[in-house]
């Protein structure tokens, strides 16, 4: 579960110094997220990519509180999703999310000054978010004591506070926040992947992991008598095995109610399309049928209602006919007769077939499995061998 730890000594700078010193070595866990994007959790559709998610994060923290005491829990911004009716009950979730989890701070940057005030604003008071932001509406910064050190954790690159571990989230590009000097950690959330931690003349640069697959670990162990700052920095990179949390999930469950219920309340007509279903397909061609059901397609909508996202958009349009389109899928009720990955989401809508069965069906070729098939959702997929195991 643990890669790629790494280790930065920074010999200690005056700046790093606490007034008072309790101990020789001093410790602090600095947990951080960034560029989320409304990400809640990842699809799972395919085991090499079903990693993060907040349930996991806050599962995470809580199975490993006592080790990561004392710590500090920041999100750098770009947290919310596009300003979509879905969107926003994604960027309300991610903020419950935070709340339960207890972030310390959250950071506003340019997805959230995006959307309207009169959405944000209320949101950030009812779930109590300690927010900084460059905007009025917000502080700056925030100073917290958390075990032997004072932070000031702030989204002013002037802002910098003598005597305190001085922390910069910021959604600038690393080429641009390379120059500047003077912080001992800077938190980004545009979105770039640092493997590792960029060192700078006095201290590091991290990058919250795009659509948080990964959780930020930093560690900091200050020496007083040695005068150095170890820097340990870990991803955590939260697959199936870690437990979901089960406050978190309650709040996933939530929103994917609300999810449903949006999208059923945008349905209007139904009208007869070009997609006919598959049992109109079995009249005539039964052997394909009985292939055809034993291939993990014929089962792709109950995957989905397992995850409680039978009624999710931004799932079915994969894992039925024709969702989003004339006359494809709407929900379980209305279309059950388009349900799951069915003929025509390969061959092609088969009306026209149907009253003329000379009429081809559209060929098949390598791209008609990428629609569905992507790199993101089946980084396994070969075509020759994924061909093989559903000829029929
Ligand atoms: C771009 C198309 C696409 C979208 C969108 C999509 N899926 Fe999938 N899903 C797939 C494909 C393709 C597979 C099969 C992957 C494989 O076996 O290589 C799959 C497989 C799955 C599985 C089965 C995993 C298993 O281990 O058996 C689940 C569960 C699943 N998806 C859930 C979801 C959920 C939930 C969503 C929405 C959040 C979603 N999918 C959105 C294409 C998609
Ligand atoms: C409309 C979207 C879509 C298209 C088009 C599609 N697939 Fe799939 N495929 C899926 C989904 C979704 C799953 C996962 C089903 C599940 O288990 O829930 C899947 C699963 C599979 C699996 C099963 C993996 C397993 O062992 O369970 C194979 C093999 C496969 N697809 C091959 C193909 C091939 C080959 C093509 C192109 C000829 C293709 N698929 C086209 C969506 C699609
Ligand atoms: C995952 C995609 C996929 C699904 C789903 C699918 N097929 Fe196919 N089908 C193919 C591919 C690939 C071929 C290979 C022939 C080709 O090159 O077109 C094929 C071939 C065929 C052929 C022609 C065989 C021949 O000898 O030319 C028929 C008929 C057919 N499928 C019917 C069906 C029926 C009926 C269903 C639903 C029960 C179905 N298919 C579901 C991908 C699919
Ligand atoms: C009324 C009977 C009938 C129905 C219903 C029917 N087919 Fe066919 N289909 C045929 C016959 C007969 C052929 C062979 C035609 C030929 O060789 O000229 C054929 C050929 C095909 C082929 C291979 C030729 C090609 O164009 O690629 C595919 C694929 C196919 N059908 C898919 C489907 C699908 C998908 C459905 C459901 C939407 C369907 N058929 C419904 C009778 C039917």
């Amino acid at each position: 579960m643990k890669l790629f730890t790494t280790y930065i000594v920074i010999l200690l700078q005056a700046i790093l110094f606490p007034a008072i010193i309790n101990a020789s070595e001093q410790s602090l866990t600095i947990i951080y997220t960034g560029a989320m994007e409304g990400e809640l959790e990842p699809c799972g559709c395919s085991p090499g990519t079903d990693f993060g998610g907040v349930a996991r994060f806050a599962g995470y923290i809580k199975e490993n509180k006592e080790t990561l005491s004392p710590y500090v829990l920041i999100d750098a911004g770009n947290f919310s999703a596009k300003d979509t009716p879905q969107g926003r009950l994604k960027t309300e979730t991610m903020l419950k999310s935070f709340k339960v989890m207890n972030y310390d701070v959250v950071a506003l940057m340019g997805r959230e000054e995006s959307l309207p005030e009169q959405f944000l604003l209320p949101l950030i008071e009812r779930y109590k978010i300690p927010a900084i932001s460059d905007s009025s509406s917000y502080g700056s910064a925030l100073h917290l004591k958390r075990g032997d050190f004072e932070l000031n954790i702030t989204v002013d690159p002037g802002d910098y506070q003598e005597g305190m571990l001085n922390i910069l989230l910021t959604d600038r590009p690393l080429s641009e926040v390379r120059l500047l000097e003077g912080w001992d950690i800077v938190i980004l959330s545009s979105g770039e992947i640092l493997e590792e931690p960029v060192r700078t003349g006095g201290g590091i640069i991290l990058s919250g992991y795009p659509k948080g697959k990964r959780l930020g670990v930093l560690t900091v162990k200050r020496d007083i008598r040695e005068k150095r700052v170890v820097y340990q920095h870990t991803w955590q990179r939260l697959g199936r095995d870690v437990k979901d949390d089960p406050d978190v999930r309650k709040i996933i469950e939530e929103y994917n109610t609300s999810v449903g219920r949006l999208s059923s309340s945008s349905i209007t007509t139904l009208t007869e399309g070009p997609y006919v279903g598959i049992s109109r397909c079995a009249e005539c061609h039964q052997p394909y049928m009985d292939s055809w059901v034993k291939t993990g397609h014929a089962r792709a909508l109950s995957s989905l209602s397992q995850k409680g996202k039978q009624r999710d958009p931004e799932c079915l349009s994969c894992h039925t006919v024709g969702f989003g389109k004339e006359g494809g899928f709407v929900n379980i009720e209305a279309t059950p007769d388009l349900a799951n990955v069915q003929c025509e989401a390969c061959h092609g809508p088969g009306r026209a077939h149907l009253q003329d069965y000379s009429r081809p069906m559209s060929p098949i070729t390598k791209d008609t499995c990428m629609k569905c098939h992507t790199p993101q959702n089946s980084p396994d997929f070969n075509y020759r061998k994924y061909l093989e195991r559903i000829k029929h």
